[in-house]
């Protein structure tokens, strides 16, 4: 049974629209993410699990019991917000403890799950403090530990890390996967931080303009993107998005590019042809990520001659800056093989992985 079902889920706040139509059923156990833009509806879509915020349309069980109308009380479930929300005049122990001691738990088990938490959590040295006497890092630690401290059937977590410094971001995230493969609760991941999503996640739920626009493993939606949106949001540096003409009959079908001088045609394979043959438009989209998009082996016969305008070395990766067909584009290089900027290269596109796009509707054709 799921954990969390998500049906048909709308909200609408006056006359505005903000989430239509969600639908997500979450496994046990699982790390789910939802990720998209500022505005897209993450923390509405949060608050409703949470009970903070009412549903207008649709449903939301937990463990098969509609919570529709449940209190946040009545849900077993835990938050951990971006801003940290701890009792500045409580130490972290009182922190942590505060809602169990709410709930009537004895002063023993209260102490017992506080020392179990804190050990947890490396916090251990912290427990007289007060949050003023604590890092950025540190609170994060002790709100993480007040949602431990309750030991929920479900954690909502919503952007905890995005007031983090950049190196901290990266060591806490490593440690709330390791939570999470210890608890194995489920957990509900807010983010809009697209490497988060791919790092931590079981499941991806990409949001934008208030619908799930593909919910799919971090794999599913880095290799297969279900729209141009999704393919954009998703890989750093971003997909390249190439408009480009078809030519040729279902089942040899080319694309044209044209870099610096020449056009080259590039032949495309054979079930990408019969896609797009179904499909019917002559003008697409191909997206190409920038590392299948990478300077061509000597001699190659589909390379297209590009004129590098800026190259940038990141350190394990020198991506260099072009344009194909009039539109920018970034493609990847060994550091070892780096051109300098202004010089011409024959870059080659590894069509096994293009995917393409139609120019109006941005779905997905092949
Ligand atoms: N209480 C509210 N009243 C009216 N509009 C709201 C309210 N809360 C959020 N919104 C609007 O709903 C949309 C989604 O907001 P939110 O869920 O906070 O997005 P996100 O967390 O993805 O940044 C935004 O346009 C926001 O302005
Ligand atoms: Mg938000």
């Amino acid at each position: 049974m799921a954990v969390l079902n998500i049906e048909n889920v709308s909200k609408t706040f006056g006359d505005t629209r903000v989430l239509e139509d969600i639908n997500i059923a979450m496994a046990e156990g699982e790390f789910l993410i939802l990720v998209g833009p500022s505005g897209c509806g993450k923390s509405t879509l949060l608050n409703m699990i949470a009970g903070l915020e009412t549903i207008t349309e649709g449903q939301i069980t937990l463990d098969g019991r509609s919570v529709n109308t449940a209190s946040p009380r009545e849900r077993n479930i835990a938050m951990v917000f971006q801003f940290y929300a701890l009792y500045p005049n409580m130490n972290v122990r009182r922190n942590i403890e505060f809602g169990l001691k709410m709930r009537g738990v004895a002063k023993q088990e209260r102490g017992a799950t506080v020392e179990r938490v804190a050990k947890m959590l490396q916090i251990e040295d912290l427990l007289n403090r007060k949050p003023a006497q604590l890092s950025g890092g540190q609170r994060q630690r002790v709100a993480i530990g007040r949602a431990l401290a309750r030991d929920p059937a479900l954690f909502l977590f919503d952007e905890p890390l995005s007031n983090l410094d950049a190196k901290l971001r990266v060591e806490m995230r490593t440690e709330i996967k390791q939570l999470h493969q210890r608890l194995a609760t489920a957990m509900v991941y807010v983010t809009h931080d697209q490497i988060e999503a791919m790092t931590l996640g079981d499941r991806i739920a990409v949001m934008h303009a208030g619908r799930v626009q593909q919910l799919g493993t971090p794999r599913e939606i880095y290799d297969d993107p279900a729209n141009r949106y999704v393919a954009g949001f998703i890989g750093s540096p971003a997909m390249n998005f190439i408009e480009c003409e078809l030519i040729g009959e279902a089942g040899d079908t080319a694309v044209c590019l044209t870099g610096a001088t020449d056009e080259a045609r590039l032949a495309l394979p054979s079930a990408t042809t019969e896609r797009l043959a179904a499909h019917g438009a002559r003008r697409v989209v191909m997206g190409v990520r920038p590392e299948h998009l990478v300077p061509a082996a000597h001699g190659s016969a589909e390379a297209i001659a590009c004129r590098i305008d800026v190259v940038e070395p990141t350190g394990p990766d020198t991506y260099l800056h072009t344009e194909i067909n009039a539109e920018p584009v970034t493609a990847r290089c060994l550091p070892s093989a780096a051109p300098a900027a202004g010089d011409t290269v024959a870059l080659a596109v590894d069509v096994e992985r293009a995917v393409f796009f139609d120019c109006d509707s941005e779905a997905r054709i092949a």
